[in-house]
């Protein structure tokens, strides 16, 4: 379909999944095949590449143990940085410090976005992917949050020793993927503020 000046968007099933997309803090516990994430890591690396370095390696967590281990060594790594941060509520500070708060939501599976490289757009490479990943799971019918939150911890040695990651990657990106439990409230949005359009 030859793209149209005045019609509003040609692919209308990409604009849906876009605006369907909800960060889902509640899971159902039904689990991820291999296949299912197979697809979603296969649409993240179809994301744009800066210089085509696909410089991406991912880490995929479906162990609920460990996935309790990370959350319960990362709030602690969040708080900290919450308590630097001047606009952090205490009712925030207190949500991540309750003992019983897990960080994943209880979700299934978290996927880490990770890189060796450096350079200027490797990580805008990697939360490309990730937004491939997360909207492609919501055309499956998935749910999904960013939790970064979570990445500091996962950056530190006790952690990449957890999940193998060699000492010279670096996470980039944290999401949960899950079978959604119940429905999640849209949130709202500005209207897009254009700067300039000349
Ligand atoms: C970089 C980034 C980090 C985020 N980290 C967290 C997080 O640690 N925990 C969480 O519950 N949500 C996290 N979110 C989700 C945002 O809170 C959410 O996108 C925002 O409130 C808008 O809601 P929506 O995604 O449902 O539209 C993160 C989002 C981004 C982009």
């Amino acid at each position: 379909m030859k793209p149209s000046a005045t019609e509003p968007l040609p692919y209308p099933p990409l604009f849906e999944a876009i605006l369907a997309r909800r960060s889902v803090r509640a899971y159902a516990p039904d689990e991820l095949d291999r296949n299912a994430v197979q697809t979603l890591l296969n649409a993240a690396v179809r994301a744009p590449t800066a210089m085509h370095e696909e410089p991406w390696a991912f880490v995929v967590v479906q162990n609920k143990p460990l996935l309790k281990q990370l959350s319960d060594l990362a709030k602690p790594f969040f708080v900290e940085r919450l308590h630097r941060t001047p606009q952090a509520s205490s009712h925030v500070i207190d949500r991540f410090a309750d003992p019983a708060f897990n960080l994943f939501y209880d979700a299934g599976t978290l996927i880490l976005i990770c890189t060796k490289l450096s350079g200027p757009f490797v990580e805008a490479d990697c939360w490309m992917a990730a937004e491939n990943l997360m909207l492609s799971a919501v055309a499956a019918g998935l749910g999904t949050c960013v939790i970064g939150s979570s990445i500091e911890a996962l950056n530190t040695r006790v952690a990449k020793e957890k999940l193998d990651i060699p000492a010279e990657f670096k996470v980039v990106a944290a999401m949960i993927v899950g079978v959604p439990r119940g429905e999640t409230a849209v949130t709202d949005r500005k209207p897009p503020f254009v700067l300039a359009w000349k």
